[in-house]
């Protein structure tokens, strides 16, 4: 991989940033000062040292994305763009995929990662890890409505078989123009699953986001479709979620 590359993935700053580290000549590899950002280098074989410290190869990526609407969560597509056609390229090579699947008019939060033991987890309805929404829904959501989907409805799956789903917890927010929003925390990712279970009480979904992934908190802060890596809190608590 070219020096400039492994740097920039280490955390030793952007490109720019990477470049400006080569040139003050704090970089060797092998023991050699070296200044050539195309310089490849392999650290199953070589040692790479920024002011004398080795540079670790990290293996596993983690990055939360505000996926915005017209963009698929899958890894390519023929007619629409995907949650990797939003990544810098610096970000491609670690291979990416999302955990778990968003509609292509669902926005909010889409965990991007490598580590397919996490993403596996974070999926799977045995793991019990909170999926929260918010959705604006069209239809008069009743109590009696609510606790139904609290407890659970009956919804066709992708195979026109029916299934019942799993406890959900609700929280109506309130009036949004001719709507409701409602926040919805569901543990199973059944396809369209949120808007088949308004459905099934005789609401439509208007508009729906991702807010959080059990304790993983989409960043407000992030406009759609832009994208940050997880911080180390952020990291561990997830993982502690999710390895019981
Ligand atoms: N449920 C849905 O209906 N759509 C999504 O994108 C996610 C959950």
């Amino acid at each position: 991989m070219r020096l400039d590359k492994l740097l920039a993935h280490t955390g030793y700053g952007t490109r720019t940033e990477v470049k400006k580290l080569l040139k003050s000549k704090v970089v060797k590899v092998d023991g050699v000062i070296v200044k050539d950002a195309k310089q490849k280098v392999d650290l199953s074989q070589q040692v790479v040292t920024v002011f004398d410290e080795q540079v670790e190869y990290r293996e596993f990526v983690y990055l939360m994305m505000n996926k915005p609407q017209n963009c698929l969560s899958a890894t390519r597509d023929r007619d629409y763009r995907t949650v990797i056609d939003l990544l810098d390229e610096d970000y491609l090579m670690f291979d990416v995929a999302p955990a778990g699947r968003l509609d292509r008019d669902t926005e909010g939060l889409v965990l991007l990662t490598n580590d397919g033991k996490l993403a596996h987890e974070i999926i799977s309805p045995k793991k019990d890890v909170f999926k929260r929404y918010v959705a604006h829904i069209s239809g008069e959501l009743t109590a009696s409505s609510i606790k139904q989907l609290e407890v659970g409805v009956e919804i066709l799956d992708g195979n026109n078989e029916s299934f019942i789903t799993k406890p959900a917890k609700l929280n109506v927010i309130g009036p949004v123009n001719d709507l409701t929003a409602v926040e919805i925390c569901i543990t199973e990712g059944k396809f369209h699953q949120v808007k088949r279970m308004f459905a099934s009480v005789g609401c439509k979904v208007v508009y729906l986001k991702r807010l959080a992934i059990g304790s993983l908190q989409l960043d407000e802060t992030l406009a759609l479709g832009e994208y940050r890596e997880l911080t180390e809190e952020e990291l561990a608590c997830l993982k502690e979620e999710t390895t019981h």
